[in-house]
Formats: structure tokens, sequence, C-alpha cells
């Protein structure tokens, strides 16, 4: 986690990095920091809080000129958010300054190595112990920053995105890259460094994303050098044209990012599918299934790793792979898959699903398939991002950039995707009849219409968070392919409006949770048509005779849930499999209006980053 921006070359460093960690916020938002060279002397700045109380404070405390600089947006990991554990980090002689993006691991011993050679320490960070790594290596072999940064991370164990400068080398900023991902933008005479390209993108759409154990020295006015950082050899880096604008960075009018995303819905699914389902000529064409059609019609089984939103949507894919491919399906949490010992062979494919691709855990995961033999396949939405490298074929979502917190386009978008896969290989299988296939191809055709439909819920959903925004639990309950549905509304209300929620599939409630009912108890289920409908109705009157608070998500036109529903909110009819596509949305609506009414920052939720690039 934590965003990282750099800048060199002939503008004011300031408002570029100021404006960049803006952007970069969704990646943590504990403390910020900046520091530039004003062509003496380099002036830091920074502070426990976000970005806009280091903008409220950077100017009473230092001259903001200068065309050299990096700026850093924190997510915690060693040492609390305090100003003092804030990044950048001096070195001690205070000639070096570093952001970091990432843990060293054996910074402990490290530390031990560096005190008994005199350095002392200000903060609690495993930075501060990388940058008087770097100055001890610079100092007693007489190097420059370059070399020393270099011989720094031999020995160093972790993860890490660095940019580091030398106030005497006022012309360079020195970058490295190692499981937290680092792009820099190309422009003329000038180069950007970040987290990801969206501080640079209105100032050149030319980038070079680092590869892991790389590292580069930015000359200002000079040309970039990329090398690798074991063995020192030189590396033609491929410079990438971004197809990012800046719309899709920005919140268009919408009070938040979380609600444009929602918003945006409609359009990222056609985006997804669009170039891959030929509903006129009955086909549907994806290159990585494609290119990997043999291993595919062999798999014994898919096995679906992933975190969070993205392991819910690989739950609906468990329901739509088995039903349509006839294909065994595990869902596993990327974070458990790992530390296990699981049974993985060659006839196994693994699909590793993240919408930033950067995921520590899900990364871990494939690496960890991969060494067993298997076959791993990346759903993921950031072009270029680690996991999809690391995969040996992919596809991706095409939902433009998700900058809110809670995942909410990358979820639907995964489900298309999955779908689309599923089909496909329902087809190569013979699982699925032609009549059949056409079928889903219309309808999932259809379902951005349905979603945008679904949206017209919007303020009967809002009058519902009203009456419910008081209550201190919620329960979620949904069956088949709606149940990761009922957990994903779960997580969507817990992580923004901090009220506890759980997901349950309908019919356990009756083992456990149904005690929990009372008259205060509000309890979402989905009851769409064509799912197992009357059981669910059966579970709605058991809530009913306890005198649960009952919210229906029904299909369009349904009169039997509404007879026994506190509230009912439609959406358009469509296939069980794409059911999910338009039962989150309501979901959706709702934790944002209660997080709305409740004053929670719902884009920047607390505790929460976007890339979860720690284990
Ligand atoms: C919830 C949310 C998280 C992510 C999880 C995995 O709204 O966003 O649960 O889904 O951290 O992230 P990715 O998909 O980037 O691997």
């Amino acid at each position: 986690m934590c965003g990282i921006v750099g800048y060199i070359g002939h503008r004011e460093a300031y408002p570029i990095i100021l404006k960049g960690l803006k952007r970069l916020e969704y990646r943590g938002y504990d403390s910020a920091g900046i520091a530039l060279y004003d062509g003496e002397n380099i002036k830091l700045s920074k502070t426990k809080g976000k970005v806009d109380d280091l903008e409220k404070r950077i100017n009473s405390e230092i001259s903001t000129v200068g065309t050299l600089g990096i700026g850093h947006t924190r997510w915690a990991t060693h040492g609390v958010p305090n100003d003092i554990n804030s990044h950048p980090h001096y070195s001690n002689s205070g000639d070096l300054v570093i952001i970091h993006n990432g843990i060293i691991e054996n910074y402990g011993t490290l530390k031990k190595e560096l005190i008994n050679r005199g350095y002392s320490f200000t903060s609690e960070t495993d930075t501060e112990v990388l940058i008087n790594l770097i100055e001890d290596i610079k100092k007693s072999e007489n190097i420059k920053l370059g070399q020393a940064v270099q011989i720094a991370l031999t020995q160093v164990v972790g993860a890490y995105a660095i940019a580091v400068f030398d106030k005497n080398k006022p012309n360079e900023i020195v970058v490295a890259r190692l499981g937290s991902p680092l792009a820099i933008g190309i422009g003329d005479d000038e180069f950007f460094i970040a987290s990801d390209a969206s501080p640079f993108i209105e100032y050149t759409n030319n980038a070079i994303y680092l590869e892991d154990e790389e590292m580069a020295i930015v000359r200002r006015g000079k040309e970039i050098k990329v090398r690798k950082i074991k063995d020192d050899s030189l590396v033609n880096p491929y410079v990438q044209k971004l197809q990012l604008n800046l719309e899709q960075i920005e919140k268009g009018g919408y009070e938040h990012f979380m609600l444009k995303e929602i918003y945006e819905q409609p359009n990222a699914i056609k985006d997804t599918y669009r170039g891959r389902l030929l509903t006129d000529k009955a086909i549907i064409k994806m290159s990585g299934v494609e290119d990997n059609m043999k291993k595919f019609l062999n798999a014994n089984r898919i096995i679906v790793v992933a975190c969070g939103t993205s392991w819910h949507a690989g739950l609906v894919s468990e329901y739509i792979f088995e039903n349509l491919a006839r294909i065994p399906v595990e869902v596993e949490y990327a974070s458990e898959f790992r530390y296990r010992n699981p049974v993985i062979n060659e006839n196994d494919i693994v699909i590793a699903i993240s919408q930033s691709g950067e995921t520590a855990d899900t990364l871990a995961a494939i690496k960890l398939a991969k060494s067993k033999g298997a076959f791993v396949f990346g759903v993921c939405n950031v072009v270029g991002s680690s996991i999809a490298r690391e995969t040996h074929a992919g596809a991706y979502t095409h939902a433009g950039p998700e900058i809110g917190v809670a995942s909410t386009k990358a979820f639907t978008t995964q489900i298309t995707v999955l779908s689309l896969i599923a089909l496909r290989l329902a087809r190569a299988k013979g699982t699925i009849s032609s009549s059949d296939f056409r079928h889903h191809l219309i309808e999932l055709e259809m379902i951005p219409d349905k979603v945008e439909k679904a949206l017209k819920s919007d303020d009967y959903v809002k009058s519902i968070a009203e009456i419910y925004k008081g209550t201190k639990n919620f329960l979620y309950l949904g069956r088949g392919y709606n149940f990761p549905v009922a957990l994903e509304g779960a997580l969507k209300l817990k992580e923004i409006s901090y009220i506890h929620a759980e997901g349950y599939p309908a019919a356990e409630m009756k083992h456990g949770p149904i005690a929990l009912i009372d008259e205060n108890m509000p309890i979402v289920v989905i009851a769409t048509k064509n799912g197992q409908y009357d059981k669910v109705v059966s579970n709605i009157q058991e809530i009913k005779s306890r005198k649960g608070k009952i919210i229906g998500i029904v299909t369009k036109g349904d009169q039997i849930v509404k007879e026994l529903a506190d509230h009912v909110i439609e959406v358009p009819e469509t296939l069980e499999s794409l059911s999910p596509l338009l039962t989150t949305i309501p979901l959706q609506l709702l934790s944002y209006h209660i997080a709305v009414m409740l004053d929670r920052n719902v884009d920047q939720p607390r505790n929460l980053a976007k890339s979860v690039t720690v284990e």
C-alpha cells in the first residue's frame, strides 16, 4: 500500500506532487509528506492525516519552490500513523531522503547493525533503516548513490518501491521496485515517478513500468537507465502508451468516486464484453482462452484465488463454471491458500482475480501455484499490474480506474469476464446447447441496460437507508448465485458505514443466525424469481415470524415477497446466472447512502487502502 510520487524536470515539482498524492490517496491515507530540493537544500514537510492536512500546513513550514521532489501518502505498517513516522525520511546526515511503499522484513537486524555503527533513528519505521543503510554503504565504500542503493537492496528482505535523492546530486532520483508497483512517466526533458500512472497522465502518456528487482536512475534531461539490481545488467525498458485519460480519474460531478463508479457500471460492463461477445455470430472471442484452449479443456478443476470482493466474484464464478461448463471449482482465499500445502497438479487451472493486480496474498498464491506446475490465468483490471504480468495468460476486465476504496464496478466486470470464459468453455466442451448459448449471449448483451434500470431505484434505496441508518447490525441472505452477492452486500456495508453486517446462505440462517433476529434487525434478502425462489420465500416467512425487518431484492413485478417484506427493491428479470450483476446494484447503493448519512469517508474508509500490497 502507500502511494509514492516524484518529479524531476523543468516545472515546479510541488503542485505536480501534491495533485499526484491526492490521486494516489486510495492507496493509503493516514499520513502524507513531501520533500523538495529548492536549489540549495532539501525542504521537507510531513504530517499525520490526509494530503489535505499536508496542504494546509506545508506553506507555513517550507518554501515550495523547486523542480525536484518526492511525496508519499501512507498506509502504516511499521509504526503508528504520526508525524514522525510519515515519509519522506532523511538519512542521519540529512543529505539523502527517501519515500517507500512496502515492507523491509529484516529491518530489525539491519537497524541493530546500524546502531552499532553509530546511526540513530527518530521514527519506528523500516524505511528510515533503509535510507541509513544506503547512506552507510555510500559513505563507507565512497560510491555513488545509485550504486549504494543497489548494494543496499541486495541486503534487504521484503518488498519495496522506493525513490531516493541526494541533495548533493540534485539532478537525479534513484528508484527501484520489488513487489510494489512503480511507473516512470517520460515527458520532454522531465520524468514523473508514481505508484500508478494517474499522477502524470495529463503530462505524458509514455510510461515505463519497472519489473521486480529492477532499478532506474532518472536524470534531468538525460536518457533513463534501467538495470537489474542483482546482476547489474542493463535492461532495455518497454515504453508503454497509456490509454488512461483524465476524466476517468476525476469525480465528474459526482459527490464521491464510489457513486460515480456505481453509475459507471453499465458502460464498464459493455467495455468488458466489447469485442468479445459477438452475439450476431453467436461466438465469444477471448484470446487468452483461445490460445490456451487445450489446457482449459483438459482441466481437472479450476482453483480460484482472490481476496475480498474479488473472492466474492470468484464464488459467483464457482456456480457459473460448474453449471455451464461442468468443471469442478474451488474458491480459495489467497491468504489461506498460500500458507497451506495445497494439492495442485499440472491439470489444474488457477484463476487469480484482482482489481488492482497488486494484492500481495494473491500474487504469492500465483507464485505458489506456478511453482507446483499449474497454469495460472489472471482476471485483472489494472493493465500491466504485477498479477497481470505474473500469470501465464489472462483477461482484463476493462472497468477503467476504480478509485473508491470499496469495489463496485470491479465486482460486476469480474463476473462479466468470468461468465464469458465459462460460456466459451461450455460451448467448446459441448455442455451447453447452441440455443441456450445464444440465449445467454443475448441476455448478457442486455445487462448494461438492465443495470441502468436497476440504478433507477436509487432514490427509493436512499429512503430505505434513511430508515435503517441508525441500526447496529444487518443480515444479508441469498442462495445459489446470490449467496456471494449477500456476502458482498454485507462487506460493502461494513467497510464504508462501519455497521456490523453478516452475509449468509439463506438456508443456513436456521442453523444459528436466526437467533439474532428480532424487531430491530434489518435483513436484506435476495429473492429473484429464477433462483430457488420458493425456498427463499419460506426463509422470508421464517424471518417474518420473528419480526425481523425485511428488505427484499426481487424481480420486477414480484407480488409474493411484496406481501411479506417491509420494503422491496425491484431489479429487471434476467437469467439466474447473470442476476448477481443486477442484484448487487441496490446493495451498493444502500451501503453508499447509509455511509453518506452517517457522515463516513465513503471513498477512503478508515483503516483501509485500495491495494493491499502487504500480506
Ligand atoms: C472491498 C475491497 C477489497 C478488495 C480486496 C482485493 O470493497 O475492495 O476487499 O476486493 O482487497 O483487492 P484486489 O481485487 O485489488 O486484489
